[in-house]
C-alpha cells in the first residue's frame, strides 16, 4: 500500500533552507527561514529563557501531562501580552485561551473551532500570505477566498483593493489578518486602516482571525498589538493565534496560544471546551517545556524585564539592519529600496524576478525565497556588502 505513494516536493521554505545548509561556499548568505540571527549568524537563546530554564531544571518534580488547556501562567501571561493588561474584554472574562504546539497549532485549533461553529464559513486570506496558512486551515475543511493586500508596484498595502475585496466577506466569514510584521511582505496596516477593518467587521459581521507570530519585532510589544487591541475593543468575537517562536526564541519548543474573544464569559468558557476537544482529537496534550519557560518569563517581574529588554534590542537591530540594507543596496545598485525601511519585522520582498533569485542562488550562494522574500535578520555586518554586490550583479 505505502509503495503506491510518490515522493512529494520539499517544502518551499524548509527545503530551500536545507539546500543552503549543504552549500559549502563560505560566503553563502541564508535569508530563507524566518529565524532571528545575531551578528555571528547564530539564532540565540534569550537570557531570560536561559534563567527560567535553570530554575525549571532545579525545581521540576514531574513530567506528568499538563492539563488540556496547558500551563496556567502561560495562558494568563499570553492573554495579557496580546490583549493588553488593561483590556476590558479580559477583565470581563470574555477571552479564553488554550496552549498549542506553536503558532501553527494555535492556527489549527482556531480553524477547528471555527469549523465546528460554521462549517461553510469562508476564510479570507491576504494575497500573498504565509503559504502554510493554506494546508493548516484548509485541511480542516474551510474554503478560502483571497483579498488584495500587497501592491508590488508601490511596495505597500493596496488598502483600496483590500477593502473592495473584503466588502464581499459575509457574516461569520473569517478574515485572516497578520497582527503585525506581515509574512511575507512586511507591509502592515496603519491604525486608521485597522479602524476601517473594525468598521467593516462591525457592519458586515465577519470575524477577524489574527495570526500574531512576530509581536515585539516590528516596533514594540504594545505597538505591534495595537491593531488587534483596537478590534478587540470594538468587536464581539475574534480568534487569535499567537506564537512564542520568534519573540521568545522558542522555535523548536513549539509554544503557541489560541485565544477566543467571545460575547460573554459563558461563551468564552464554552469555546474553550470546544478547543480542548479539538486538541484532544489532534494531539491530546500540549508540549510543556517552552510554555512553562514562557509562563515563568511572563509571570516573573525580573525575568519579564530582562526579556523585554532583549526583545527590544532585537527589534532595534532588525530596524537598523533595514536601514543599512537600504543604504547598501542603493549604493551598489543605484535603485530605490527605501520601502524596506518602511516595512516591519523579519520579512520584505526585494522585488526581484524569479530568474534574479535563481541566479543569486546559483552564482553567488545567496538564498531567498522564489518570491524574493528575504529574512532581514539574516543580514549582518560581514555579509551586507557581499549581498548588495551580488544583487547589483544580477540586476
Ligand atoms: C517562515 O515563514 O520562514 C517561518 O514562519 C518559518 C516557517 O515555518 O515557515
Amino acid at each position: 500500500m505505502l509503495d503506491a505513494l510518490q515522493r512529494l516536493p520539499d517544502d518551499p521554505i524548509l527545503g530551500l533552507a536545507a539546500i543552503c545548509r549543504e552549500d559549502s561556499n563560505p560566503n553563502k548568505v541564508d535569508l530563507t527561514v524566518g529565524i532571528y540571527m545575531d551578528e555571528s549568524g547564530v539564532c540565540p537563546v534569550f537570557q531570560a529563557i536561559q534563567q527560567a530554564q535553570r530554575t525549571l531544571v532545579e525545581e521540576e518534580t514531574t513530567k506528568a501531562y499538563l492539563p488540556p488547556a496547558g500551563d496556567a501562567d502561560f495562558n494568563r501571561g499570553m492573554r495579557a501580552l496580546v490583549f493588553g493588561g488593561d483590556s476590558d474584554a479580559l477583565a470581563a472574562g470574555r477571552v479564553s485561551s488554550i496552549q498549542a504546539p506553536g503558532g501553527c497549532g494555535a492556527l489549527r485549533i482556531g480553524a477547528e473551532v471555527a469549523y465546528a461553529a460554521k462549517p461553510d464559513a469562508r476564510v479570507w486570506i491576504s494575497d500573498p500570505t504565509w503559504p502554510v496558512h493554506l494546508p493548516l486551515i484548509g485541511s480542516v475543511g474551510l474554503e478560502f477566498s483571497k483579498y488584495r493586500y500587497y501592491d508590488a508596484v508601490s511596495h505597500g498595502v493596496d488598502f483600496d483593493g483590500m477593502v473592495e475585496d473584503l466588502k464581499q466577506a459575509g457574516k461569520d466569514d473569517l478574515v485572516l489578518l497578520h497582527g503585525c510584521c506581515h509574512n511575507p511582505c512586511g507591509a502592515d496596516l496603519s491604525l486608521d486602516q485597522w479602524q476601517v477593518i473594525a468598521d467593516m467587521a462591525e457592519h458586515q459581521g465577519f470575524i477577524p482571525f489574527i495570526d500574531i507570530a512576530y509581536q515585539g519585532l516590528g516596533s514594540g510589544l504594545d505597538e505591534d498589538a495595537a491593531g488587534l487591541r483596537l478590534l478587540a475593543s470594538r468587536l464581539p468575537e475574534m480568534i487569535v493565534a499567537a506564537s512564542c517562536s520568534k519573540n521568545m526564541g522558542l522555535y523548536r519548543e513549539r509554544t503557541g496560544c489560541a485565544m477566543f474573544l467571545c460575547e460573554s464569559a459563558d461563551n468564552a468558557d464554552a469555546i474553550l471546551s470546544q478547543a480542548k476537544v479539538a486538541a484532544r482529537r489532534l494531539y491530546s496534550m500540549p508540549p510543556a517545556h517552552g510554555a512553562i519557560l514562557a509562563g515563568k518569563v511572563l509571570s516573573d517581574e525580573q525575568l519579564g524585564r530582562i526579556w523585554r529588554e532583549e526583545l527590544l534590542a532585537m527589534c532595534e537591530r532588525i530596524n537598523g539592519l533595514r536601514s543599512q540594507l537600504v543604504d547598501s543596496l542603493q549604493a551598489s545598485t543605484g535603485r530605490d529600496f527605501d520601502f524596506i525601511r518602511r516595512e516591519n519585522g523579519m520579512f520584505s520582498f526585494l522585488g526581484l524576478s524569479e530568474a534574479n533569485v535563481r541566479q543569486l542562488r546559483e552564482e553567488h550562494s545567496v538564498y531567498m525565497l522564489g518570491s524574493s522574500r528575504i529574512n532581514v535578520a539574516g543580514v549582518n555586518a560581514s555579509n551586507i556588502d557581499y549581498l548588495s554586490k551580488a544583487i547589483a550583479a544580477v540586476l
